[in-house]
């Protein structure tokens, strides 16, 4: 892991204190709270056999009308709507309900702006010998670079942060289970929740995105995972042609009846 000392040399990374509205800790994990107690299984959804087919393949229909995208308009989206789309993310499973997951949400281009800056900064690194000759020869097909004008252009980038750790209420830390996994799938709730409301996104992963715990004062127990950019498509955005080929059922899945 190299030293992110040079990150404090980026003059636009200072603390904004002023410009971002943190949550009060809520927590969950009180530490003399935690016990076992059942309740009935709530909101059972009790299709016929007809409508379980039938929905599957609906959402099959939809979600593969999901493409990444790499140019947006500026079209302003609702705050509700992206709240609304994290509280998907939040109903994912995770390892032991820990939930080890936290999103910041920004719209202020100002804010915008700094993480297009450290981001392009932390892509030219890779571009440029940072990244193995394998790694750049992979993204050929995709048409990626180091511009990254969508992080200032579309209207919102929602962070995703991943916790190593947690703090139960008297402080004390408690370990978190399967992060990377929790995280993904809950990561996947947002994208099907944006997508399924008509929105565009393009997961980014600049690498490494330490600045991104600089900027927005994250604890140390967070890693940033990916940069999602949201918003509506520009009229001349286009896709990879390759991204349209997705893998056949017969390679993805083996089955065994
Ligand atoms: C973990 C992950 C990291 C990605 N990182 C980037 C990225 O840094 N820049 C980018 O333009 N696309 C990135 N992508 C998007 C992929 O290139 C895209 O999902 C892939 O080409 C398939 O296209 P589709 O999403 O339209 O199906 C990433 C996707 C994932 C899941």
């Amino acid at each position: 892991m190299p030293s992110i000392a040079y990150l404090y040399t980026m003059p636009f990374l200072q603390k904004h204190d002023s410009l971002i509205q943190k949550n009060k800790g809520y927590t969950m994990f009180a530490k003399e709270h935690i016990s076992y107690e059942a309740i009935g299984l709530p909101d059972r959804v009790d299709y016929s056999d007809v409508q379980v087919v039938a929905e599957a393949k609906a959402f099959y229909k939809r979600m593969k009308t999901r493409h990444t995208v790499r140019d947006f308009i500026d079209r302003p989206i609702p705050r509700s709507t992206i709240e609304d789309c994290i509280r998907t993310a939040g109903t994912a499973p995770s390892g032991a309900n820990h939930q080890p997951w936290h999103f910041v949400a920004v719209s202020n281009p100002e804010l915008k702006h700094k993480i297009r800056l450290a981001a392009e900064e932390e892509e030219r690194r890779f571009y440029d010998g940072g990244a193995s000759d394998e790694w750049i020869k992979a993204l050929e097909p995709i048409g990626t670079n180091a511009d990254k004008p969508h992080l200032d252009i579309a209207p919102w980038l929602i962070l995703v942060f991943a916790q190593k750790w947690g703090e139960f209420d008297d402080g004390t830390r408690y370990k978190n289970y399967y992060v990377p996994e929790s995280v993904g799938i809950a990561t996947g709730f947002l994208l099907a929740a944006l997508h399924h409301a008509g929105l565009s996104t393009l997961t980014h992963t600049p690498n490494p995105m330490k600045f991104l715990n600089v900027l927005f004062d994250r604890p140390k127990s967070e890693k940033p995972t990916m940069i999602i950019a949201v918003g509506h498509p520009a009229p001349h955005a286009t896709v990879p042609k390759v991204a349209k080929y997705k893998k056949p059922l017969t390679e993805i899945a083996t089955i065994a009846e």
